[in-house]
């Protein structure tokens, strides 16, 4: 069986990195095949864990629009005589409607939507159409001459991503990251639900919101008390109840359990206070800091500038680099996103 992710062009590698540490840290079996820049299939999935990995792609996942369960993979010509061929009254409950997506295609959506919707109720009785806010979601995605007919099942709620923004949040500082970036981080540190995230910069809890919402533990410190109760303050005021927070400089950081996973955004640039620590050493030093306190097979996902060279300071400590990625932000500012392991 297949999943289809629909997901964010905003930038060219992100999302499927993203999408690709889920399924190693879920240990999904499934191959993955890219068709195009916004456009994924999960491959040979078995009926049973087809369920499951929707919903743990749905509940996770900040970089992907929308998963879908492939019913049929059609193609112009044949597309009216498969839309007949499927089952949909296991698919649709009451009422319907069919959008079409289209990637590097022509095709004309409104009449595909319209055709496909007219089939659709000529096979199945006591269903109707609802174009606002439908209970099932058909979904034709174009890509070229192929046509994947496919059904919505577990809807990934995007709106969370826009509630939570900083500025919406009870204690608000500049310079938290957006939360579709931070919960990208927190995937791509690997981590599951159950376990522990650690922030040793947690600033007004961005991150550790994200983590927490996907079901993990979360523990935050910050050099500046103020910090350290606005996280909680934000976190609790996102739901979030399994959760620690700690005002002390990352140099004296001594965990009371090794942590599954560091997630970060250190401070840098000239409007960020770090503790008196001088330019680039901060991350030298929390560099040394954390290894001590990861978990062996535990991942660190960071921020840092771009003028910042990781790689010498990586492996005087004993870890290694395993992808990074590049977010331009300015003219003068690219934000290198690291993740990194221990190197055993
Ligand atoms: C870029 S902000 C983190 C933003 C955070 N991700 C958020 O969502 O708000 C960096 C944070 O590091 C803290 N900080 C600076 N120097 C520190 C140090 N030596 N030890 C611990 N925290 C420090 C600052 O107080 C600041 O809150």
């Amino acid at each position: 069986m297949e999943l289809l992710c629909i997901q964010s062009q905003e930038h060219p590698k992100l999302p499927q990195g993203e999408l690709k540490a889920v399924i190693e840290c879920e240990q999904m079996q499934t191959n993955l095949e890219v068709i195009t820049e916004g456009l994924v299939i999960l491959k040979d999935i078995s009926p049973e864990n087809l369920d499951d990995y929707y919903q743990i792609l749905t509940r996770r996942l900040g970089y992907t629009h929308e998963v879908h369960q492939i019913l049929k993979t059609s193609d112009i010509s044949n597309l009216n005589e498969d839309i007949l061929s499927i089952s949909w009254q296991d698919y649709i409950n009451e009422n319907f409607a069919v959008r079409v997506k289209r990637f590097n295609s022509q095709i004309d959506t409104v009449a595909y939507e319209r055709k496909a919707g007219s089939l659709i109720l000529e096979k199945c009785d006591n269903i109707k159409v609802k174009l606002n806010n439908p209970n099932s979601l058909v979904r034709l995605v174009a890509f070229e001459d192929v046509i994947y007919v496919a059904i919505e099942k577990y809807h990934l709620d995007k709106k969370h991503f826009e509630d939570i923004k900083p500025h919406k949040r009870p204690f608000f500082y500049p310079g938290s990251m957006s939360p579709k970036l931070a919960r990208c981080m927190v995937n791509l540190s690997r981590v599951k639900a159950g376990q522990l995230v650690l922030d040793p910069f947690c600033g007004t809890g961005g991150i550790l919101i994200e983590a927490g919402l996907i079901g993990c533990r979360v523990v935050g410190s910050d050099v500046n008390w103020k910090m350290k109760n606005g996280t909680a303050i934000n976190l609790e005021h996102c739901g979030i109840k399994d959760y620690r927070t700690f005002h002390l400089d990352v140099r004296e950081l001594k965990m009371y359990e090794k942590v599954a996973s560091v997630v970060t955004d250190p401070p840098y640039g000239i409007s960020t206070s770090t503790g008196d620590i001088d330019g680039d050493d901060i991350f030298k030093e929390f560099f040394h800091s954390i290894y001590d306190n990861m978990a062996d097979d535990a991942y660190l996902c960071m921020a840092s500038p771009h003028y910042v060279d990781l790689t010498p300071m990586v492996d005087e400590v004993g870890f290694e680099i395993v992808e990074q990625y590049a977010i331009k932000m300015h003219r003068s500012l690219t934000r290198i996103i690291t993740v990194i392991k221990k190197s055993l």
